[in-house]
């Protein structure tokens, strides 16, 4: 094939997985086109206990440790809204994330590999992971044994206020655990007009909320990041009536482990105390997400590196709030994750969303040259 045919060969997977979007868990089509693609290239499937997602090993001819590389194959629940071509032919399913564009480079980081196996000193393990979106698909991989062995992972996500040709590599933290939580006030139901009957959970959850804005802010130093976000309040139904309960949800993002856990106590510590102080009982519940991401110091130095090599124009990037499971992988072995220029329109997860195809062959390329560099000289030093 040439550059050209390399181009076309990978927007047409790119577009074959956009117009068969499927959501986490779920991606079965997906699984089997991937399969499909791999073998058509002679690269073997390894076995797996999951049910989507697809692993596999390229074996290079000389003896060395293994790399893996990353993509996430899964789509969300979002109508799509680009007017595209080959826009989704699924309803209410879309590839809003990019992690078609993911998909894609990786079958090209693939073809490139195996193009050069024979001089390859040591394997490079593909790593097409499910369910993303749910926060959990990483972990299933691990719990699968996929990254037994394995000495280092890379991984990207397209990024689409950054143009095409830049990449953004940071070492340290670069996208935020993300926990969820819920909380239930349970008060006394009364007479609007009668209010010392009752005990009031709107006043309440009033106070509590204002209280929670005081957890970042007046206990993570202002040098460090942290948010906290109420997000929804359902309580009571009509004028006269004092509800007999309230419930809150919302979202707490850290960059730092400990910060994490001295958020969450310090949370925990103001619900439970302001609930007491109004005399309700309260219930909490906690969902953790994936941890911070944290890139490893010499491995983004190797992507770094290699990523001039390729002309890539390397940017620091600022961090972002949203959360990633790749994480998952960086608390098991170093890594790094790079936000990859896709000069889209719009941002993730919009029903618009959209990305410059000439991308896919600079992706397909980084991830390539960025685990040979890994495989080559770098792993002895980790
Ligand atoms: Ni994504």
């Amino acid at each position: 094939m040439n550059l050209e045919k390399f181009e076309e060969y990978l927007i047409s997977i790119r577009r074959h997985l956009h117009q068969y979007p499927e959501l986490s868990q779920q991606e079965f089509e997906t699984t089997r086109s991937i399969e499909k693609w791999l073998l058509e290239l002679d690269i073997p499937i390894r076995k797996t206990d999951l049910k989507t997602g697809v692993f596999a090993d390229i074996k290079g001819g000389k003896p060395g440790p293994i790399v893996a590389v990353r993509a996430d194959i899964d789509a969300l629940p979002i109508e799509e809204k680009t007017g595209l071509s080959y826009a989704s032919r699924k309803k209410g399913i879309m590839h809003a994330c990019g992690h078609d564009f993911h998909t894609a480079a990786l079958i090209g980081a693939a073809y490139l590999l195996k193009r050069h196996q024979s001089e390859l000193n040591g394997t490079v393990r593909l790593l097409f992971q499910p369910a993303e979106e749910l926060g959990g698909g990483a972990k299933q991989v691990i719990d699968d044994g996929q990254l037994a062995g394995v000495r280092a992972i890379i991984g990207l996500h397209n990024k689409p206020d950054l143009p095409v040709g830049t990449i953004g590599l940071k070492e340290g933290p670069l996208m935020s655990a993300v926990d969820r939580f819920q909380i239930v006030l349970y008060g006394k139901g009364s007479h609007a007009g009668i209010p010392h009957n009752g005990k009031d959970p709107i006043i309440t959850a009033v106070h509590l909320i204002t209280a929670l804005q005081t957890v970042v802010s007046r206990n993570v130093s202002p040098l460090q990041s942290a948010v906290l976000s109420v997000t929804k309040i359902i309580g009571g139904s009509t004028w006269n009536v004092i509800p007999e309960e309230v419930k809150l949800e919302g979202t707490i993002r850290t960059f730092d482990n400990i910060i994490r856990e001295e958020v969450k106590a310090k949370f925990y510590t103001i619900v439970e105390a302001i609930a007491a102080a109004f005399s309700h009982e309260v219930e909490i519940d906690w969902f953790a997400g994936p941890p911070p991401l944290i890139n490893h110091k010499r491995v983004t130095a190797a992507a770094e590196r290699s990523a001039k090599e390729q002309s890539l124009n390397v940017i620091h990037p600022e961090l972002s709030m949203a959360g990633e499971d790749f994480s998952y992988y960086l608390q098991e072995i170093p890594g790094t994750f790079a936000f990859f220029g896709t000069n889209g329109t719009e941002e993730w997860h919009h029903p618009a969303f959209t990305l410059d195809e000439t991308a896919i062959i600079k992706a397909a390329n980084y991830l390539f040259e960025t685990s040979r560099e890994l495989l080559n000289q770098h792993l002895k030093n980790l």
